[in-house]
């Protein structure tokens, strides 16, 4: 709109521009929530959320992730699936690991649970990592499965079957309600355990709501991991009733890197660990700096070695050479997951391929452009400060550019989610996404006192403690987000924030 120029056009600037500082580019809120100091201790070996399952050669560490969306990006590989047909369909990448013996790579799978007819074979693999040797790592995909759908599936042979079920999404499109659990990192501690907790209280509302039995939920936030455990089997009864659809996982996983000679036992461990949530619904996985096992004074010069075996990720049917930068579609989002550890720069693999990936975003089929990616872009902490910087300033303006809804990140010790106003920062420019980061608890000792002062203008809010975040997407247009503190085993909402499609509101603010 045009306005006549008024009669002190110099006070009015001035106004304007003070405004501008009072109301857009202050820093926002340091909470000045402290969590208690306890003390980070691992879980000891022995505890029962570590326990091998029963049965000789059993199979263990299960997890899956979602395989291909044929619907607009399946090439190569996937082509055969496209003759055939399946344009619409999801695929599923079943992971598990055989301890002593090859035994099966099949899975048998069906929505009746007590006929599973279909199967799929699979592959296994070893790898050595020093003087470790992995158990068989076995990965199996499994096509042509309906949207929406629960389907059970089946692993190992004779007294050891273990059975696991999954819903696979919905059609991808544009007004699909999917809700996406955000997670940072897990350790072996019982404090970061309570994390994962968290994620299943969902259930007991919904357990409740459906009238069924009743469960002492606090047996769920107690803490108590033996209770804990024993409440593996009833929690995930009730996987399907659970309010997120898929995690999204923004890096560092086992922490294996941690032991003496990158002790890979841990990385079984930790498999056994997350087996509860990853069996059941696909955990999206970001590589983070302690996934490199980069080892060269024990001769393992091979980053990703443990990671590359163990996980498997659809990258070949977005087009990625390196399961370390890829996308997938879920619902209504395009997600896009960046590697931090691997070359970026001009001309690289991963330059070029997010270069073509961009533009191929069809937001008129999936509306909300998600990345993903390990080191943050914006981070006011002095853990990992402007580690993340080479990236942005590679990157950002693509983001902008293609309305990047949300970027989100781990690796930080803390919580953090950047200001949106187009104002000022991150940059001048209504289109720029929001900024999240979920890092884990960490270092504990007094990380209030490391953040950089004053808080930066791009920071809208920041906490020194760890929980996870839940992203809930209504409709093209709205997405509701929520970061959970996990303190004491409660859970308390201690940020939200109501998100507006970049693309589907046109940014007039
Ligand atoms: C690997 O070597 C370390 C020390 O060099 C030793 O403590 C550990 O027991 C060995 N592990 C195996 C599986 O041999």
């Amino acid at each position: 709109m045009h306005r006549p120029a008024g009669a002190f056009p110099c006070l009015r600037l001035l106004v304007v521009l003070t405004l501008g500082s009072v109301n857009f580019c202050d820093g926002g809120i340091t909470s000045s929530f402290s969590r208690k100091l306890q003390k980070s201790v691992d879980m000891p070996l022995d505890s029962d959320v570590f326990r091998v399952p029963s049965g000789h050669n059993a199979p263990q560490q299960v997890t899956f992730c979602n395989a291909v969306f044929l619907t607009s990006f399946g090439l190569n590989l996937m082509k055969v699936h496209i003759t055939l047909g399946n344009h619409d369909g999801s695929s599923m990448i079943i992971s598990w690991v055989t301890q002593d013996e090859p035994g099966s790579s099949k899975v048998l799978y069906g929505t009746d649970k007590d006929h599973l007819h279909k199967s799929a074979q699979g592959k296994h693999t070893r790898y050595k990592f020093y003087n470790y040797t992995s158990g068989y790592i076995h990965h199996c995909t499994i096509h042509h499965l309906q949207h929406d759908t629960k389907y059970y599936y089946a692993i190992g042979i004779g007294h050891t079957v273990r059975t696991f079920w999954f819903t696979t999404p919905p059609k991808v499109g544009p007004d699909v309600p999917y809700i996406f659990g955000l997670i940072g990192k897990f350790i072996y501690m019982p404090w970061l355990y309570a994390i994962l907790q968290v994620l299943y209280t969902f259930l007991f509302f919904a357990f409740h709501c459906h009238g069924s039995k009743l469960v002492d939920s606090q047996h769920i936030l107690s803490g108590d991991l033996r209770q804990t455990y024993d409440s593996n089997i009833t929690l995930s009864h009730y996987e399907a009733n659970r309010k997120a659809q898929a995690v999204l996982y923004v890096g560092d996983l086992s922490y294996a890197d941690h032991y003496p000679n990158h002790d890979n036992v841990r990385w079984d461990t930790w498999g056994r660990f997350v087996e509860r949530s990853t069996a059941y619904q696909p955990w999206i996985w970001t590589a983070g700096n302690h996934e490199l096992d980069f080892a060269p004074e024990i001769g393992e010069a091979k980053p990703f070695k443990p990671f590359t075996h163990r996980y498997h990720v659809p990258y070949i049917s977005s087009g990625s050479t390196a399961p370390f930068w890829y996308s997938l579609k879920l619902g209504s989002a395009h997600i896009i997951v960046l590697a931090s550890y691997s070359a970026y720069g001009k001309y690289t693999p991963q330059y070029s391929w997010l270069e073509a990936e961009l533009p191929k975003v069809n937001r008129t089929e999936t509306p909300w452009l998600i990345v993903l990616v390990h080191s943050p872009w914006y981070n006011s902490y002095n853990y990992h400060f402007m580690e993340g910087e080479s990236m942005r300033v590679m990157f950002e303006q693509w983001f902008v550019q293609y309305k990047v809804d949300v970027v989100f990140s781990g690796h930080v010790h803390a919580y953090e989610r950047s200001v949106v106003n187009g104002k000022c920062e991150p940059v001048v420019d209504g289109s720029a996404p929001v900024y999240v980061t979920i890092g884990d608890g960490g270092n504990i000792e007094g990380p209030a006192n490391n953040m950089t002062e004053p808080q930066p203008s791009y920071s809208a809010f920041r906490e020194a403690s760890f929980g996870h975040a839940v992203f809930e997407i209504k409709n093209r247009t709205h997405a509701y987000y929520a970061w959970h503190r996990n303190q004491d085993g409660n859970e308390v909402v201690a940020d939200s924030f109501w998100f507006y499609n970049r693309s589907w509101n046109s940014a007039d603010i």
